[in-house]
């Protein structure tokens, strides 16, 4: 199974995909590319640390408009699906990828048939959006909820009706910091994503293909 892993910043999932690959928790996988949209992404030195180092590519949006006069973020999204889909991904994961992703992108690679999934640090229909772990932290405080967590969805073209794949818990304890809370929650997420690549290249594999 070929996974190409979309990537904005530090990469800790990217990291723990890279050493679940080819091991039980996520058998017969390989990451065939990392793209990230930021050139500074720590995410892609893990990448090119890996022996042997996963391909990575950089196409950051404002750079690529300025680049070309008169193409538009489509155009961007456009690309952005090309240079996945050359690599033949089975699957497609975003791992702190930090861009909502069009029906361009979505469309394009739909017709392939290739399902995207996204990493979110909160429950289904808590705190979409940035900042989501700081909102959680600061709701608890307030009494509104009494635990948050983590959950990998599919990304489809309709936003946010993505159906989860995976959600799990994680508590918030009276005596966190913040920063004890998103150690906690990053450590969870490190655990679904994949979980959650596996259930979904299994069941991928299982369905007679379109
Ligand atoms: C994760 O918390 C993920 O849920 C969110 O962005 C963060 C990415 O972290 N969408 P990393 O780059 O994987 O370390």
């Amino acid at each position: 199974h070929r996974i190409v892993v979309l990537i904005s910043g530090s990469g800790t999932n990217l990291q723990a995909l890279i050493d679940a690959q080819g091991t039980p928790s996520l058998p017969d996988a390989k990451i065939v590319l990392v793209l990230s949209n930021r050139k500074a992404a720590y995410g892609l030195t893990r990448a090119q640390n890996v022996d042997p180092p996963i391909p990575t590519q950089v196409l950051a949006l404002q750079p690529y408009l300025k680049a070309n006069p008169g193409k538009t973020r489509n155009d961007y999204d456009s690309e952005v699906s090309k240079i996945v889909l050359a690599a033949s991904p089975d699957i497609i994961v975003l791992a702190g990828w930090m861009h909502v992703l069009s029906d361009t992108f979505l469309g394009e690679v739909e017709r392939e048939n290739i399902p995207v999934i996204n990493i979110h640090p909160a429950l289904p229909g808590a705190f979409d959006g940035v900042n989501a772990i700081q909102r959680a932290f600061d709701a608890f405080g307030r009494g509104e909820i009494e635990n948050s967590g983590v959950m990998v969805h599919k990304v489809i073209r309709e936003v946010d009706r993505g159906e989860p794949v995976l959600v799990r818990t994680v508590e918030i304890k009276k005596e966190d910091t913040l920063e004890d809370f998103e150690q906690r929650l990053h450590q969870t997420e490190w655990g679904v994503i994949v979980e959650a690549t596996k259930i979904v290249l299994e069941s991928r594999g299982k369905k007679p293909s379109a």
